[in-house]
């Protein structure tokens, strides 16, 4: 349907604390058609103003309320307005230090018409020109900020490296970067589970022209009226069947969404969440480690998903940082070389419990120059056939070889540990982990010949009383230290790629990638374990967990797509070998004191 950009909004000088205008159409040069948007900016005039922008899927006007009472009812007070959304900055605040705010719908969501495409090239280009407008409003400074979590955060690496005119300085809040390989397929397992609980709950619920929005208190009803079932699904790309349909990156669905973090010139301040361990942790890391930007800064934090990006503390860091770039106040020298700590880590030392925001808080912190930590040790710890993780490599005489049954699910987890001995003193892990293993699969008798492994890895740390420690997850579910996970048939490894490294193997994930996976034959495999950090103390234990499915700690994320993770393909056992030639290594990343 199309529509014609005409301006319905209207201005409120006098309800709020600040100005607010609705409905504001962004016209886009990228394509067909318009962005609609709300402005919220300060009242006094007199000086023109930076711009924070998001721009994503989960409704300008659905408020965060009604998106999401119980997280809402948690939010720091000072981030709370009548215009709080979802994983945006808050208008109250913000405008209250002399940002406008500009909150766009994503095209296809909210009132914004057009094709739902989500991290897609076109959507991207889409805000490209959104940044653009914001930088050349009468109100503006002709700067522009990206700031949010999540979806308003892995938006920001691609429309940074369009390098829009005006855009200033990026805050990605917990932002994965890498569409395949954080989001999507990890180790070229199809992460399924999670997108059709996102895509239900908070894409599709939004859709441009749905109709009954208004009746289940999920924003207002779409300004033009409501579409038919059929041209909603023709106004669609569905993230779970696009997702199914593809599995290598050079295929156009995948292809189209890659750029070059390189391309990223602006001040970057990622912030990574020790705990987000399936979705957006990897992004920040490889987006802060490959950003072509002069001024850069990684940070990490842990709590929940929803709330540490409004702690007080937090958003002190953030509104430094912009104030530094959008504001010309530099106060602690962010855009002075040298002057700020490029890393800055929380250590998760100690039993904070989970979903405990208050305890968290007491973790150290410590800034570095750099990641990874120039000084880390790598260190191998070797697996064995009776169960152990030990220092040296054993000396089998034999071969043996330790099996489990294929296709493990959550509920019936399928797995081995390998534990070490308690730490005789105070170990610190921090950065890139990788699993050298020896894995072979064989049918069931009687069943039919599987075609692949999937190998999922989980990092578990046993405090010194003997009970396992958790983290807070994405959702304040309890998680693990950290996981990996890696499909058998595309264990190819891209030596030659210049982001290859010893402890992050680079994998292409292409079409042509795909090895075979033949029963009986035994296959040497480098895991990659998403980065992490722990500090052991003296008494503690680390586990290597080895699994054919997905196992506490998975959340919400599982992988269980009876497509992707078929019995044809996967069923019967799955085997590590040990043996005079085959040695079982995990590479940890250790960092002795400074
Ligand atoms: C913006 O559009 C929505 C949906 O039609 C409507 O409820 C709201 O009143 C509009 N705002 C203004 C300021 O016109
Ligand atoms: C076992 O795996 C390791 C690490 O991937 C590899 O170096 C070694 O060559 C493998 N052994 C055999 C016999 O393939």
């Amino acid at each position: 349907m199309p529509v014609q950009p005409r301006d319905i909004s209207s201005i409120d000088r006098s309800s709020f604390a600040y100005i607010v205008e609705q409905n504001v159409s962004i016209p886009l040069k990228s394509s067909q058609g318009l962005v609609r948007c709300n402005v919220y900016r300060p009242k006094s005039e007199d000086n023109k103003c930076p711009v924070l922008v998001t721009y994503g899927p989960y409704g300008k006007d659905i408020p965060y309320k009604d998106f999401h009472a119980q997280s809402f009812s948690e939010v720091n007070q000072e981030h709370k307005s009548e215009h709080s959304a979802w994983e945006t900055p808050d208008p109250g605040y913000w405008t209250s230090h002399g940002y406008a705010v500009v909150r766009a719908d994503e095209r296809g969501l909210g009132q914004s018409p057009g094709v739902l495409d989500t991290m897609s090239k076109g959507t991207s280009e889409a805000f490209f020109d959104v940044v653009e407008w914001s930088s050349e409003q009468p109100w503006s400074n002709g700067k522009v900020g990206l700031l949010g979590i999540s979806y308003y955060a892995g938006s920001q690496w691609r429309v940074a490296a369009l390098q829009p005119k005006g855009l200033a300085a990026i805050v990605p809040w917990e932002g994965m970067s890498d569409y395949y390989r954080d989001r999507c397929r990890h180790g070229g397992i199809l992460s399924n589970a999670f997108i059709r609980f996102w895509w239900d709950r908070q894409v599709l619920s939004n859709q441009y022209g749905l109709p009954g929005r208004k009746a289940r208190n999920w924003g207002p009803d779409t300004i033009e009226g409501d579409l038919t079932a059929e041209e909603l699904e023709q106004n669609r790309r569905d993230q779970n069947v696009d997702n199914v349909e593809n599995q290598f990156r050079d295929q156009p669905y995948y292809a189209s969404k890659e750029y070059n973090l390189e391309d990223i010139r602006v001040p970057v301040l990622s912030v990574g969440n020790w705990g987000g361990i399936l979705l957006h942790l990897r992004g920040n890391i490889e987006g802060f480690t490959y950003a072509g930007s002069k001024f850069k800064y990684l940070r990490f934090c842990v709590g929940r998903h929803d709330l540490p990006f409004y702690y007080h503390e937090q958003v002190e860091m953030q509104r430094s940082f912009l104030d530094a770039f959008l504001h010309g106040d530099d106060r602690v020298g962010w855009s002075v070389e040298g002057q700020v700590a490029r890393v800055g880590l929380v250590l998760r030392k100690g039993d904070a419990g989970h979903n405990n925001p208050e305890a968290e808080k007491k973790f150290p912190t410590r800034e570095e120059e750099e990641w990874p930590i120039p000084r880390t040790l790598y260190t191998r710890f070797y697996l064995t056939d009776q169960l152990g993780l030990i220092n040296q490599k054993p000396a089998y005489k034999q071969t043996s070889k330790l099996t489990y049954k294929a296709l493990g699910t959550l509920r019936e987890p399928q797995l081995i540990q390998f534990t070490t001995a308690p730490m005789g003193k105070e170990v610190e892990i921090t950065g890139h982990i990788v699993a050298h293993l020896n894995v072979s699969m064989n049918a069931d008798i009687g069943g039919n010949v599987p075609t692949d492994i999937d190998l999922f890895l989980t990092l578990r740390h046993i405090g010194p009383s003997g009970r396992e420690v958790f983290y807070t997850g994405t959702a304040g579910d309890p998680v693990p230290l950290c996981k990996g996970w890696q499909r058998v048939s595309l264990r190819k490894v891209n030596v030659d790629h210049h982001r290859h490294r010893p402890y992050l193997p680079y994998r292409d994930y292409f079409s042509n990638s795909v090895l075979p996976v033949l029963p009986g034959e035994v296959y040497p495999v480098d895991v990659e374990v998403w980065p992490t950090n722990v500090v052991l103390e003296p008494g503690a234990q680390l586990v290597l967990e080895i699994s054919s499915g997905d196992t506490q700690g998975c959340g919400t994320f599982q992988h269980n797509s009876p497509v992707d993770r078929s019995d044809q393909k996967l069923a019967g056992k799955n085997n590590i070998h040990f043996g005079p030639k085959y040695v079982n290594h995990l590479t940890l990343p250790i960092i002795p004191p400074k």
